[in-house]
């Protein structure tokens, strides 16, 4: 069986810098560009860098798949420009979802938590109502739909809190936080799944493997995430313990109590269960997830100060 050759849209994100080391380390080629280098929502660059992705993966013998992990993703910035959020989450996403079809390579696309309300009480399934309550989650939606009309073999990954060494997360901001106060507050009333990128990464690949040999699951939206759910509160308890910082100092508080100007989720736990039957790996606990993460990664999420 040949390798595979990934082309990672977004790929100096959180998520693609996970990728593109971890396919380094196993020394698969890999493309994974910046912004700079391959801006998603100019559909002409998009094709060509699909065609040559194409080529130089035909010409090496190896099996291409993209996966999607650029994002407007800043949810506060959206609703003051949602033509941005839309060009990037929607337009982008369509173009390359064409391209992708017609030169007939596999596509992972990378989705949120956010295109559900936010207010159920028990984990949500792929195929469970939507509706998002955002101008970032709306637009991840219908980047979601665009994506699974456009005739590309396309699956949808969505996925929740993320983390990692590249970029910015809560793990960090804790760690920052930690370092200038004595004490923080944080919301207990937003139950989520904190989700190691390097984790998704690896569930991200595995999914790839299949869709590459033509054996992907024919449940395209599925849901990947650190297995379990807690509070950011609670989070931010395990990361103050996981950084030997003394977990009394983070004190619980209410969404009311810290208003963001665009609502969160208060309960946007995704359910695995798709992602099992479909043969793939559950991902870890978010606990497990979070020592691995600081013994991998401990300086990237330490604050200098
Ligand atoms: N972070 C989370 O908590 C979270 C939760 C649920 C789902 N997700 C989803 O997971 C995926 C990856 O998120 P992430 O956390 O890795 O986000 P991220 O760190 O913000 O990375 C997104 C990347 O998209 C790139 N990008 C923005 N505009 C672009 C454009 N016009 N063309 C090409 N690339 C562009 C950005 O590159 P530049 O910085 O160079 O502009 C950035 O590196 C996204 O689909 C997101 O919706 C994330």
């Amino acid at each position: 069986m040949t390798g595979l050759a990934v082309l990672v849209p977004g790929g100096q994100g959180q998520v693609g810098s996970e990728l593109s080391a971890i396919l380094r380390s196993r020394e698969t080629l890999v493309h994974a560009p910046g912004s700079a280098e391959l801006d998603l929502t100019d559909p002409e660059a998009v094709r060509d860098a699909v065609d040559a992705f194409a080529e130089v993966a035909g010409d090496a013998e190896l099996r291409p798949v993209v996966i999607n992990t650029a994002a407007y993703t800043a949810v506060d910035a959206a609703e003051s420009d949602p033509e941005r959020a839309r060009e990037i989450n929607v337009a982008g996403p369509a173009s390359l979802a064409e391209a992708c079809r017609d030169s007939d390579l596999p596509l992972l696309h990378v989705s949120t938590d956010y295109v559900f309300p936010g207010d159920a009480d028990r984990p949500y399934e792929p195929t469970d109502e939507t509706g998002p309550r955002t101008v970032y989650g709306r637009t991840k939606l219908e980047g979601e739909r665009v994506v699974l009309e456009s005739g590309a073999r396309a699956w949808i990954v969505r996925t929740a809190w993320v983390y990692g060494a590249h970029g910015g997360n809560f793990v960090k901001t804790m760690a920052r936080l930690a370092a200038q106060r004595d004490a923080l507050s944080v919301v207990d009333d937003q139950i989520g799944s904190p989700t190691w990128a390097a984790d998704l990464a690896r569930g991200l690949l595995e999914l790839a493997e299949l869709v590459a040999t033509g054996t992907g699951p024919q449940q395209q939206v599925l849901h990947c995430t650190n297995s379990g759910s807690t509070s950011w509160f609670d989070f931010a308890r395990a990361i103050f313990t996981a950084l030997d910082l003394d977990p009394n100092r983070v004190n619980p508080c209410s969404s009311a109590e810290y208003p963001t100007r665009t609502p969160r989720p208060a309960y946007s736990v995704l359910s695995g269960n798709a992602w099992q039957h479909a043969g793939l790996t559950p991902l870890q606990s978010w606990q497990d997830a979070l020592e691995a993460a600081l013994v991998a990664d401990g300086e990237a999420f330490r604050h200098r100060g």
